[in-house]
């Protein structure tokens, strides 16, 4: 398990500087004018600050980003940045600033100086998500102690560090669960993995292959019966919210691995399905921040833990199987195997708890990369109220989702002969016919979102607040649609 690394928001301490063994961050407009953390560290270190803010280099410098001083004279500490930033400068400028100070701090972490307290949470947000690390299977090892990150502002009591604490921690559980192999994050290790989750006050329930075909998962069923490891679906509820208000009810992909079954992948990437259960991980994720921060709303997580594997028990293309819902599935292809997972999750979490909306998130097309490439998840909605409020929470956040049109001229691409759906539509519009799949499973009424984020959920170059690997996309978004939807 990786944690961020620990924050703590004191008063500015002009005495503590020298000493510091942390990486020592002042921060400076462009208009180069030095507040009095800027003014103490260019005295300690003979003038260097005013030497870097006069410089071409630090006029150059975009905003957010820093030149570094090594080993300074006159301080303890091994690196100084001097970070370009406005007083009054925008949230997204701030987590780049954080972030930039998150990519130098290393394990000695970081003394943030005299920041304007409004922006402080966002720089301290920065700092922590840029400095994830998976190191668990390394011979380094998981960390034994993590870092501390100091923020030095004006008004400390302005700061909730325990509210990014709290998101950070979500979106580096969702980064672990998507990094992990799959020989390690099994379905079995990934529910004990959210039953941990207990401890936080989610109320949380896994149900077995023998209660999943009880209920009629079949085609969830279908999608693990070539693996050993057993199908599972894990129900985390959050319910501090008034009671009786229909939660809002987050459904996410969990394949721990995807081979495509029979209809066998290429071996070249294959490697990377092991994040194939990346949705999952983003409920996960938001299932924690919001426990973490106490929030007073109704919210469950579900989430379909399979691994598709190629075996003598595998399901085969051509074999008709039957939905919870009713509806008949003819399988062309094996490896649209996320949507057979999530219909069958989608029609429980509907029949159970009767959400005020639904939202799934799923890997769930390579189609929507060609797309969208790496910048944007595909955002599938039937109610533009609905997909509004989720496209300005992920706009505020930094997290990128563009919406993508449904239609019944793309849901005919489904038609099957001898059942009453194929699981593909074909190459064209490849992502909206798997939504298409996905909606003849979302009941009248029902305010939905498809997320599809393949392209987004890890990633082979770092990202504004994500080192390369597991970025943990739109935990940030949900935690801040969960709040708008509580105070609405
Ligand atoms: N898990 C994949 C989608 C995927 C591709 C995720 C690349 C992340 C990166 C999904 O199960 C899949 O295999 N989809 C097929 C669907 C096709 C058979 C209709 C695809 O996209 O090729
Ligand atoms: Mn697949
Ligand atoms: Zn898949």
């Amino acid at each position: 398990m990786t944690s961020p690394a620990a924050l703590t928001v004191t008063d500015l301490d002009l005495d503590a500087i020298e000493a510091s063994t942390a990486c020592v961050a002042v921060l400076v407009g462009s208009d180069g004018k030095m507040g009095r953390a800027a003014r103490r560290v260019n005295r300690l270190t003979k003038g260097a600050v005013k030497r870097v803010i006069e410089s071409d280099g630090f006029a150059k410098l975009e905003e957010g980003d820093a030149i570094t001083l090594s080993f300074p004279v006159g301080m303890a500490t091994e690196t100084l940045l001097v970070v370009k930033l406005a007083r009054n400068t925008s949230p997204d400028l701030a987590r780049k600033a954080g972030a930039t100070i998150g990519a130098a701090m290393g394990k000695a972490g970081a003394l943030i100086l005299s920041t304007n307290s409004k922006r402080g949470g966002d720089i301290a947000l920065g700092a922590l998500l840029k400095a994830y690390k998976f190191t668990d299977h390394t011979s380094e090892g998981p960390a034994s102690s993590v870092p501390t990150v100091t923020l030095a502002v004006t008004k400390p009591e302005d700061v909730d560090a325990a509210s990014v604490t709290a998101l950070a921690e979500g979106v580096f559980f969702t980064r672990d669960l998507v990094t992990e192999p799959a020989n390690v994050l099994t379905t079995t290790e990934f529910a004990a993995r959210l039953e941990a989750l207990t401890a936080l006050g989610v109320e949380v329930e896994v149900l077995d292959e023998k209660a999943l075909e009880a209920l009629g998962m079949l085609t969830l069923l279908a999608v693990g019966q070539g693996s050993r490891s057993p199908s599972k679906v894990v129900v985390m509820q959050w319910n501090k919210g008034p009671k009786g208000d229909a939660p809002l009810a987050l459904v996410g992909k969990g394949v721990v691995f995807d081979t495509g079954g029979i209809s066998i992948k290429p071996a070249a990437g294959m490697e990377d399905m092991t994040m194939d259960m990346g949705g999952a991980g983003v409920v996960a994720g938001v299932m924690k921040s919001i426990a973490l921060r106490d929030v007073k709303a109704n919210v469950v997580g579900l989430v379909g833990l399979v691994e598709n594997m190629p075996d003598g028990n595998a399901t085969r293309p051509g074999d008709v199987i039957k939905s919870m819902k009713g509806d008949t599935v003819e399988i062309i292809n094996t490896d649209a195997e996320g949507r057979m997972v999530l219909c069958d999750v989608m029609w429980y979490a509907q029949e159970r708890f009767a959400p005020r909306g639904m939202i799934d998130l799923a890997t769930l097309t390579g189609a929507i990369i060609i797309g969208l490439g790496h910048e944007n998840a595909g955002v599938f909605s039937n109610d533009d109220a609905f997909c509004k409020s989720f496209l300005k929470a992920a706009e505020i956040e930094g997290e990128g989702a563009w919406r993508m049109p449904l239609g019944a001229a793309y849901d005919k691409q489904l038609k099957s002969d001898v059942a009453d759906m194929k699981n593909v539509g074909g190459r064209p519009a490849g992502s909206i016919t798997a939504a298409q799949y996905l909606q003849r499973f979302v009941k009248e009424g029902t305010p939905w979102i498809h997320l599809d984020i393949a392209g987004v959920a890890e990633v082979k170059a770092p990202t504004a607040l994500a080192p390369k690997g597991a970025t943990g996309w739109g935990v940030l978004a949900l935690n801040r649609l969960v709040d708008d939807l509580a105070a609405e």
